[in-house]
């Protein structure tokens, strides 16, 4: 980390904002592009402001080991709490046909893109809805699945705790919730050593 606790990747970001703010300057784009790209970013990034949650993605490595995750009786349900651009649902659809999944998302475009994937990559078994987490009912799932930040850890597994049926799994991507240990931790092998923490009910 740099001075102040900045991560590394913002020396670039640093680096390079200057020349597009000058770049963009010098192009005298009409007035209104400014606001458009505000409201666009507002509603792709809508859960950093209010949850401390922003748009990033769980990687296919990790797909996979949440896939291997999941159990293999017919019948199971699973969540995506902020299911984000759905890739994670995706591919899980696709290779358990026999499960049923739920995607919880309320960053406008971010759900909009997912709706529209739904249309071009169909799956029978998968579910998008435009509802916050928070109003999730969670004894439906056998597995809930969350890569959101430190911040609702705490609140969110409260909650799992006080709806999942006992034995499901609370499978949190990379944030730990604090002070309980987890169950079982999964290490992934891809590049920024994902870890997937276990929590059973
Ligand atoms: C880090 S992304 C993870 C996306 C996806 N689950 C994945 O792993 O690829 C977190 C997502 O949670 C969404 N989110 C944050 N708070 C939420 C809330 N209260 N209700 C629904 N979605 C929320 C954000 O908009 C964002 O798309």
């Amino acid at each position: 980390t740099l001075p102040m606790g900045l991560a590394r990747w913002w020396l670039p970001v640093q680096a390079v904002a200057p020349v597009l703010v000058w770049v963009v300057l010098g192009l005298q784009p009409p007035v209104w592009v400014f606001p458009v790209v505000f409201v666009g970013l507002l509603a792709v990034y809508w859960n950093a402001v209010g949850e401390g949650v922003p748009l990033y993605l769980t990687n296919p490595k990790t797909w996979r080991a949440v896939e291997n995750l999941l159990p293999e009786q017919p019948g199971v349900r699973v969540a995506d709490l902020g299911s984000g651009l759905g890739g994670t649902l995706w591919h899980l659809s696709a290779a358990r046909p026999d499960v049923r999944f739920e995607g919880y998302e309320t960053a406008p475009l971010v759900f909009l893109f997912t709706r529209l994937r739904l249309l071009v990559q169909p799956r029978a078994n998968l579910r998008l809805r435009f509802l916050s987490l928070w109003r999730a009912d969670l004894g439906m799932f056998d597995v809930v699945y969350c890569f959101l930040s430190p911040v609702p850890m705490a609140r969110l597994y409260a909650k799992a705790r006080r709806e999942m049926k006992p034995g499901g799994l609370f499978v949190s991507n990379s944030f730990a919730v604090p002070e309980v240990v987890p169950d079982n931790t999964i290490q992934v092998d891809d590049g920024r050593r994902t870890r997937l923490l276990v929590y059973r009910m």
